[in-house]
């Protein structure tokens, strides 16, 4: 079926859009050149040199070492040369034995031990028949805004197969409506020539039509869902490891040394040890006590700009970017920007107890929660729900708020907090023992 319908659009597509071949060059060579052109790290499944590139020494730029190794980094996703550098649009129907040459000489030292003669071939022939006038297709695009259904229809067949009907399945990359809105270039890039390192199908052989209009279709994809990243944000700051099966098995080198913890390998990583299940690190619950590590909360960054908090997730104070996916990261930065409650208006922080009217949560605990918790509030959880309603409130309001990592306990965070401090003031009369 997939098949099918992919082969009819070929078919369907008439003209060919390479650039300018006298002669129809390998469209095999071209798209793979496109691809190493994105990221040759991710397409030949190399690690690039442990150095920024010499030649990239543009100040200003902040760009991770890796990136300064990608084409694309100095010479732009419309070809045009980003960064303080030229394009490559001039180089665009030249001989593509005088590109091989150039990428052999002093600008781009360094990529000699990188490449390989087909590998320089395949980006000469690129460069040289693949580079699309981006200027003129993204106008195509936003022209052909209506007359969608045959996108539609190839992208439920050939694309949602990896990508999902919404386009956002995989966990590694944004949702593909997010990138064809906020980067429509490097989509239309990624549309035609494939993803660097993937299986994806290159589309350069359809007319220009067919990809713009794809480029139009995938900008009416919708975002993440706000609620539910948030939620996952919250039980990944519960316990992440639990939460995406990546357990750690030596301890946090963050972690301090002295604290109470540094033993057991796997708390040591989560979260809410070093930034408290009140969010207020040194000035709230972990102040003192086993929980005790003097690192800051998180109660500042409520409202930052998400993407900031990405950033601080992979930096070397934390180094998530290595055991998580981008979208793990999102849910986590949606999170913590927009999903901290402000604990204190739960629970009264000196007692530890709820604010809120236990007569009120009763009926709310045998609607929402005696059919997995029992009366008693003794079944599924390992410790009665008085217990930890009693010893841990600032836990159980996380849980009702945001579910349990990998696990069924549904996610509350819609309710009303007077509602939660009514359900944790009904929890705390349940009896603590079996
Ligand atoms: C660190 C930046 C950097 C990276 C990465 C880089 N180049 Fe270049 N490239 C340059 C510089 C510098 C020049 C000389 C022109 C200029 O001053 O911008 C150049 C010139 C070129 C030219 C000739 C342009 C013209 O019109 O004369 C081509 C073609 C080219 N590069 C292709 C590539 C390809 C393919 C890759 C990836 C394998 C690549 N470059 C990676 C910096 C870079
Ligand atoms: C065989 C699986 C597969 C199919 C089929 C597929 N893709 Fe992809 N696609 C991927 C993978 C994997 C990535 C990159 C994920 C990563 O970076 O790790 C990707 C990345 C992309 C990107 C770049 C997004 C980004 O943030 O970098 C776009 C755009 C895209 N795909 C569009 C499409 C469209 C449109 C189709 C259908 C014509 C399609 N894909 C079909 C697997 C697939
Ligand atoms: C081993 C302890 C540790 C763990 C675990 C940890 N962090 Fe941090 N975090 C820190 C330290 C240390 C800082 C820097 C605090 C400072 O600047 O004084 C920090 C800072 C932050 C900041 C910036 C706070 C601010 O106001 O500047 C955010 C946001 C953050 N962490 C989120 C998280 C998230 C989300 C997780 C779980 C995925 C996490 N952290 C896990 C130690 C930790
Ligand atoms: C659909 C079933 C379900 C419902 C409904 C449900 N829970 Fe849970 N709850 C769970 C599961 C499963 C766990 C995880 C138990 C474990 O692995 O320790 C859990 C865990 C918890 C925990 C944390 C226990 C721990 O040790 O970490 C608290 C607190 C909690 N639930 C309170 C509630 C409250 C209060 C309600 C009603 C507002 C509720 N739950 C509704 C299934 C449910």
């Amino acid at each position: 079926m997939k098949r099918n319908t992919f082969a009819a659009l070929v078919a369907l597509s008439v003209t060919f859009f390479a650039s300018g071949a006298q002669s129809a060059p390998d469209m095999h060579s071209v798209v793979r050149g496109g691809r190493l052109y994105d990221n040759l790290s991710l397409e030949l499944k190399i690690r690039t040199p442990n150095q920024f590139n010499p030649v990239f020494k543009t100040q200003q730029v902040r760009a991770s070492m890796p990136d300064t190794w990608r084409c694309v980094q100095c010479h732009g996703w419309d070809y045009k040369g980003v960064n303080g550098f030229s394009g490559i649009n001039g180089k665009a129907k030249a001989d593509p034995a005088a590109i091989v040459a150039i990428l052999k000489d002093a600008n781009h030292k360094g990529f000699d031990d990188l490449l390989d003669e087909v590998d320089r071939v395949d980006l000469a022939n690129f460069v040289a028949y693949g580079q699309n006038d981006m200027a003129k297709l993204l106008d195509l695009s936003t022209r052909s805004k209506k007359d969608l259904g045959a996108s539609e229809k190839v992208f439920a067949t050939v694309c949602a197969n990896c990508h999902g009907l919404s386009g956002d399945k995989l966990r590694d990359i944004p949702p593909l409506g997010d990138n064809a809105r906020q980067h429509p270039v490097q989509s239309m890039h990624t549309l035609i020539n494939g993803h660097p390192g993937g299986e994806m199908p290159a589309l350069r052989t359809l007319n220009e039509d067919t990809v713009a209009k794809m480029l139009a279709y995938m900008q009416t994809l919708p975002t993440v869902n706000l609620p539910g990243s948030i939620a996952n944000g919250g039980r990944l700051f519960d316990d992440w490891q639990v939460q995406t099966g990546r357990i750690q098995a030596i301890s946090n080198p963050t972690y301090p040394k002295t604290s109470y913890y540094f033993n057991v390998p796997s708390e040591t990583w989560r979260c809410k040890e070093c930034h408290g299940w009140d969010y207020k690190g040194d000035k709230g619950q972990n102040a003192k006590g086993n929980h005790f590590t003097g690192i800051k909360g998180l109660r500042e960054m409520a409202g930052a700009d998400p993407q900031k908090i990405v950033g601080i997730l992979r930096s070397s104070v934390h180094l998530f970017g290595n055991v998580m996916k981008y979208r793990d990261l999102l849910d986590l930065a949606n999170f913590v920007s927009y999903g901290q409650v402000d604990m204190d208006k739960i629970i009264d922080p000196r007692t530890g107890l709820a604010r809120g009217d236990a007569v009120q949560g009763t009926a709310h605990y045998r609607t929402m929660c005696i059919a997995c918790h029992g009366a008693d509030g003794h079944f599924v959880a390992k410790r009665t729900l008085g217990r930890i309603a009693k010893d841990e409130p600032w836990h159980a309001v996380h849980t009702i708020m945001n579910g349990h990592p990998d696990d069924y306990m549904p996610a509350l965070r819609e309710l009303d907090p007077k509602v939660i401090s009514d359900i944790l003031a009904y929890t705390q009369t349940l009896p603590t023992k079996r």
